[in-house]
């Protein structure tokens, strides 16, 4: 008797058998296969007893001890540290350093519990071993296990009862109640599920290294994301050593949290500094250099955006953005056309994050904006400005967060002006050295920058 169903990943309905395209919602290529609900695959399937507890009882259990992974970028992006049977799951390119990241933080986390287990699908022990001699990693309380089988993973885990449970990655876990071939997007979630389901019965922080396919979804797209605690996505740029850690969600702490970190001979460094970092190779009297004030999560920092806007030849222009949103730059292009004046229909135009890093803040959009006029009027922006706002359709500039913190990070770094919105001059704090110049149009911001 079969065992699994085919579950579509976009509407939830069953199928009996494996179709490209849902007969329920008309999506393609969304069918997954999964276990048949109701039918025992394992003993681990069995549900945990219901627990009936006053909600004083759950408080103190949610106050539980932080566990500190000895990274200390790491700790404040997970909110603080692990909790007792957090799920994480981290992301990333292959090659990007999370085997690395998760060996530091292995070693981190096994200085303050009595075991860690590492189970390693991709790499040997040996090689784990290697990295760690690499790394400068010694440590009685780091266990290793290179294995694949799900079930084997799980029996392990119950009988050495880990203080902490790191799996890498979930796409080489393959479970023997399913048919399909490990890596496939049934196996991906039952296995997932299974660890989890693990880590919150036993109260083991659990992490999950989850490889980013090409089109930049965790393989088992969203499904994967809903079952975990903490998401964070790891991402650079493979042609620089940074390296950023982001939450895009997290039930244990903040999301939207941003840590910065270089890949060193020695492994990954925590970044102190990063404004200095990313503007450390800036040519500030090049037109189309402009920069700008991040704040995502808690950590402001400046970064350079480029822009190079260059007579097309003929056919349609070529665009192409680094680390800005390609959709919200095509809208840029339009609206600096449009409200600004500026021409650009015909024109190659060229968009870059500088360093490697990836602007995911609607307050990047003015000095995008204003890096594209920079270039393509040939007048450099000021060399003293930091510039922060969202652009709106109609070429408003609109207000964003946090207006103090940027403006406190540009003073930091030397800078004595400051271009943003005006409706955030009323946040503007009175007490530093930064003149505000506040703009409430993408033309005022572009007269005052250039
Ligand atoms: P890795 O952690 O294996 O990436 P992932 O698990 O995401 O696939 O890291 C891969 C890269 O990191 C590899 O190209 C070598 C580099 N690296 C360093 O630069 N320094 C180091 O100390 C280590 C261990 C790796
Ligand atoms: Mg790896």
């Amino acid at each position: 008797m079969k065992t699994a169903v085919y579950v579509c990943g976009a509407c939830g309905s069953e199928s009996p058998k494996w179709l490209g395209r849902c007969p329920a919602c008309q999506e393609w290529n969304t069918l997954n296969e999964e276990p048949r609900r109701g039918l025992m695959t394992s003993s681990s399937r069995i549900a945990p007893p219901a627990e009936l507890k006053r909600l004083a009882h759950w408080k103190t259990q949610g106050m539980a001890r932080r566990i500190s992974t000895g990274l200390a970028p790491l700790d404040r992006v997970l909110g603080g540290g692990v909790v007792p049977g957090m799920g994480v799951l981290i992301g990333g390119d292959p090659g990007i350093g999370k085997s690395t990241l998760l060996l530091q933080c292995a070693a981190g986390l096994a200085r303050n519990v009595d075991r860690v287990l590492y189970v390693t699908g991709e790499e040997s022990g040996s090689q784990i071993a290697l990295r760690a001699q690499r790394l400068g990693i010694e440590s009685d309380a780091l266990w290793l296990l290179p294995e694949t089988s799900l079930e084997r993973i799980l029996e392990t885990a119950e009988q050495s009862s880990p203080g902490v449970l790191i799996v890498d990655s979930v796409q080489t876990v393959c479970s023997a109640s399913l048919e399909s071939a490990s890596g496939s997007l049934g196996q991906v979630r039952e296995c997932a599920a299974r660890l989890l389901e693990f880590a919150k019965r036993s109260d083991t922080p659990l992490f999950l290294v989850g490889h980013v396919t090409k089109e930049g979804a965790l393989a088992g797209p969203k499904t994967l994301e809903h079952l975990v605690d903490t998401v964070i996505y790891f991402e650079g740029d493979g042609a620089f050593a940074t390296r950023l850690l982001r939450t895009v969600k997290n039930r244990f702490g903040p999301a939207g949290e941003l840590a910065v970190f270089e890949m060193a001979e020695g492994g990954l460094k925590a970044v102190d500094n990063p404004s200095a970092v990313f503007l450390s190779q800036r040519r500030s009297d090049a037109p189309g250099s402009v920069v700008f004030c991040s704040l995502e999560g808690t950590l402001p920092f400046l970064v350079e955006i480029q822009a190079l806007v260059t007579g097309g030849g003929p056919g349609s222009p070529r665009r192409a953005t680094n680390g800005f949103d390609a959709a919200r730059a095509a809208m840029l292009l339009a609206v600096l056309e449009k409200r600004a004046g500026i021409f650009l229909s015909s024109d190659d135009i060229f968009i870059n994050a500088a360093g490697g890093v990836r602007l995911a803040e609607p307050a990047a959009d003015l000095p995008v904006a204003c890096a594209v006029a920079s270039s393509a009027l040939g007048r450099s922006a000021r060399a003293d400005t930091v510039v922060f706002g969202e652009v709106g359709l109609v070429g408003e500039v609109r207000a964003v967060s946090r207006t103090a913190e940027r403006a406190r990070e540009a003073v930091r770094l030397g800078f004595s002006r400051c271009v943003l919105p005006r409706a955030n001059l009323q946040d503007f704090p009175r007490d530093i050295d930064l003149q505000p110049e506040g703009v409430a149009t993408l033309s005022d911001a572009v007269e005052s920058l250039l």
